[in-house]
């Protein structure tokens, strides 16, 4: 068996900050994997660097074998590698079908002079992207909400929306950047059977979280950074216990538990 996604030495450096430093990890396909870590521990800029959003300072990042390291952002998702943001990102002004239907835009044929000229293409193109984009917001539970501004809708559905959004586009590999920032208890407790429910679906998820009992309940591997560095991976239990892990935490231990 070989790992889905890889990373390998990676490092990310700012000047002289090592916002990455040597990070070598596996992600298995259809796994759950936490990443976790104190406030500018590195997990964003880990997300970056995967998704060609940041350039990698050295290192080299693998999607099904296949070296990936500073592709471009967009080449990175057709091949199924999609992430969200920490700070929610979906277009408030518009419909919650449309803001899916963007979501297909790594997916769908359509040049832009077919999206000008409205030719035959482009509206075969759009009615499938609408079709689907329903199938999707009816799979996650917002199909109700399709003809709704995303304005409108709680701030857990707006989440919620932004990863249906990202399921749009097609991924094998989901990177969640903090899902549960802001949410009420009920609206994580839903995230948490969402992201089963994904996962059940055949995604590989990987989901970065301050939330520890989102992590430790719905991951079946965490990872562990500090300063830019890996400095623990194992299950939930493991990772609890180990003492490194504990002083990065320090004075916040019995968040982990
Ligand atoms: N574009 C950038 N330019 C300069 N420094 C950056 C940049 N992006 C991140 N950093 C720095 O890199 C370090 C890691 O930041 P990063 O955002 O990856 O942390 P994080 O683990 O996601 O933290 P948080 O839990 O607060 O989101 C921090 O010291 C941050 O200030
Ligand atoms: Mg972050």
């Amino acid at each position: 068996m070989f790992p889905i996604l890889e990373t390998r030495d990676l490092c990310r450096h700012f000047g002289g900050l090592r916002a990455l430093e040597n990070v070598s990890m596996q992600i298995w396909e259809r796994e759950i994997c936490g990443i976790i870590g104190p406030n500018g521990a590195g997990k964003t800029t880990l997300f970056n660097v995967i998704t060609g959003f940041l350039r990698a300072t050295r290192g080299d990042v693998f999607f099904q074998k296949r070296s990936i390291t500073n592709l471009p952002p967009e080449r990175i998702a057709r091949l199924g590698v999609i992430r969200t943001f920490q700070n929610i990102r979906i277009f408030k002004h518009m419909t919650v079908l449309d803001n899916v239907k963007v979501g297909f835009h790594t997916q769908t044929s359509t040049r832009l002079w077919d999206a000008l000229a409205h030719t035959a293409v482009f509206r075969r193109d759009e009615d499938k992207v609408t079709e689907e984009s329903f199938r999707i917001l009816k799979e996650v539970g917002l199909a109700q909400e399709a003809n709704n501004l995303a304005m409108n809708l709680p701030y857990g559905m707006q989440r919620k929306l932004e990863i249906a959004r990202a399921l749009a586009a097609n991924p094998l590999v989901l990177l969640l950047d903090e899902p549960a920032a802001g949410m009420n208890p009920k609206e994580t407790e839903d995230l948490v059977s969402f992201i089963r429910q994904l996962n059940g679906w055949g995604l590989t998820i990987v989901v970065i979280e301050h939330d520890m009992k989102l992590i430790m309940n719905v991951c079946h591997r965490i990872i562990v950074l500090n300063h830019g560095k890996k400095i623990c991976e194992g299950t939930p239990k493991e990772v609890q216990k180990d003492q490194q892990v504990v002083e990065a935490y320090l004075g916040r231990s019995s968040d982990l538990t």
